[in-house]
């Protein structure tokens, strides 16, 4: 009898201690910000949010948009690496033109392959023709899909012009699959707006290279559910004449045959608004 009283008290406590656990899970679960492949806009202001990152440029005036350099030196410092890459993963942040002498040399290759959107040149901004910088996060339980003309699948219609160009031109087999990127004004009037962009570095195809992407099937497994080790891959895109004095929607997304498009999604999806006076 006394036995069975103990395993009855046993069989409780275990419940109870399951019950607690699943409770505690659950809380986690719903309190954890939720993981999805994030395209990051960089720079942010202080009080950056999703919906409505506004980035606002006066062009002769330094005050407008010295404060949207300090805060791209900042965020690249991260990057800052004296071992050559081809290409540089990022424009060498700390020593602008003005300290040459301190620079070292895969310094000053990376100042000369993301030209303009390096320190040098204020990062387009004292111009008026600023650099956005995307960056990839939220990587490390993901396996893209790439698009690529190597495989026999079909490419949607609407996949943009330079991205079916960069695919003919360096055919996966040879050079790699990439993520690819565009931007584009968000509505119609934003698109004539918007003007010319180019995606830097320029001579080096839009997207990011898959070799070069910490996924999930490129990381040890009990690497799957920790935070990013390697900050997360960079493009820059370049806006060479955007309209003054009206704010322009733009919307940038990443190209896999996993991730769909969905204009209220925030998976491989961001948007900014821009507004060059
Ligand atoms: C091309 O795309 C297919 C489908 O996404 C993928 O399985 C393959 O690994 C890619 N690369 C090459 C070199 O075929």
């Amino acid at each position: 009898m006394g036995l069975e009283k103990r395993t009855i008290k046993i069989i409780v406590a275990v419940v109870v201690l399951v019950l607690i656990l699943s409770l505690v899970g659950l809380l986690l679960g719903l309190l954890l910000p939720q993981r999805y492949v994030e395209l990051e806009v960089w720079p942010r202001s202080e009080e950056y949010n999703w919906d409505q990152p506004l980035i606002q440029v006066r062009g002769n005036d330094p005050g407008s948009w010295h404060a949207w350099y300090r805060r791209l030196n900042e965020f690249l410092k991260v990057y800052e690496t004296s071992i050559p890459e081809d290409p540089p993963r990022a424009p060498c942040s700390v020593h602008n033109r003005r300290d040459q002498h301190l620079r070292s040399d895969p310094c000053d290759i990376a100042m000369r392959r993301w030209a303009p959107c390096t320190a040098d040149e204020f990062y387009g901004y004292a111009r008026g023709k600023p650099c956005i910088f995307l960056r990839l996060a939220n990587i490390h339980y993901w396996v893209p899909e790439p698009y690529n003309m190597t495989s026999p699948l079909p490419i949607p219609p609407e996949m943009p012009q330079h991205i079916r160009e960069a695919m003919r031109h360096r055919p996966a087999h040879q050079y790699g699959d990439f993520v690819w990127v565009s931007c584009g004004g968000e509505f119609s009037a934003d698109k004539e707006n918007i003007g010319p962009i180019q995606y830097i570095p320029a001579d080096y195809p839009p997207g990011f290279p898959l070799s070069r992407l910490h996924t999930a099937d490129r990381i040890p497994y009990s690497a799957r559910n920790m935070p990013d080790q390697v900050p997360g891959p960079l493009i820059a895109v370049h806006f060479e004449n955007p309209r003054r004095g009206v704010v322009i929607n733009v919307e940038c997304r990443i190209w896999t045959r996993d991730i769909f498009y969905d204009p209220k999604s925030r998976v491989g999806r961001a948007r900014f608004e821009l507004h060059v006076e």
